[in-house]
């Protein structure tokens, strides 16, 4: 078990040094497939007109993004604990004009109101969060009751052959590739162990359950690398 003070620090460290690389980095590691995934929450989203919602973690905003151009012109908001981050997500909002407004602030104390947003949604931030469970009950509180949780995450797969593959991708690779690119190995490391060290969806989706919010499900893409859970805010 890790400490949480010294977790939290070394997000902070990781994330600040990895900026300039981010993006690049995001699509090499994974051949691309990370724009398929956010876009597949993008569309997965029911959102009427006028709709509100809020991308936790949003680093360099490319799920904010995503979401902003849903067919329902959404009003976006992007908050991130680490403000570097947040640089390439505010160049990009100026030159595509989305409707996304952008703040450094914890995911684990948001700065909103109860029941402000039909949807919230987190992509690759909750694995880096030490207490998920309160992190997701604070997610609940700012959605409208029926509003829903989208949580974008690696998972290790469980079929033993892409499993046993992706643990060597992930023991040796990913830190090596990381490291040649961002020039911090350690940092790839830590993250590769986190992805080893997250709850199976069954597991996810309890702890969903544990946070206050109903109906959780799960959908594997790249053959179960990724995962989107999907849970709600009871109804009033
Ligand atoms: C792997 S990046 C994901 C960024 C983006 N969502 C994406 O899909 O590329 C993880 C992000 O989580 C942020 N983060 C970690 N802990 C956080 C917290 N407690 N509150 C808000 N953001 C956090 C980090 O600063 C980092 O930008």
């Amino acid at each position: 078990m890790r400490d949480e003070a010294e977790q939290i620090r070394q997000v902070r460290r990781i994330f600040n040094r990895v900026v300039p690389v981010y993006d690049l980095l995001n699509r090499v590691l994974s051949l691309r497939e990370d724009v398929r995934w956010r876009r597949f929450v993008s569309r997965s989203l029911r959102l009427g007109p006028g709709a509100k919602v809020l991308d936790v973690a949003t680093g360099t905003g490319d799920l904010a993004l995503a979401v902003a151009t849903h067919a329902q012109s959404p009003l976006v908001v992007g908050l991130d604990l680490v403000p570097a981050m947040l640089g390439p997500a505010q160049k990009k909002q100026r030159t595509s004009g989305a409707r996304l407004a952008l703040l450094a602030g914890d995911g684990t104390k948001l700065p909103f109101a109860e029941a402000t947003f039909d949807a919230v949604t987190i992509a690759f931030g909750i694995r880096n969060i030490p207490r998920r469970v309160a992190a997701m009950a604070e997610m609940k509180r700012v959605l409208k009751p029926g509003g829903r949780l989208y949580v974008l995450e690696f998972t290790a797969p469980q079929g033993r052959l892409v499993r046993a593959l992706y643990l060597r991708y992930l023991a040796r690779l990913l830190p090596w590739l990381g490291g040649l690119i961002s020039g911090d190995q350690a940092s790839y490391r830590y993250l590769a162990e986190t992805i080893v060290e997250f709850p199976s969806p069954a597991e996810f989706r309890a702890e969903m359950c544990a946070a206050g919010l109903i109906a959780p499900r799960s959908h594997a893409l790249t053959r179960g690398i990724a995962w989107v859970h999907v849970s709600e805010r009871p109804p009033a």
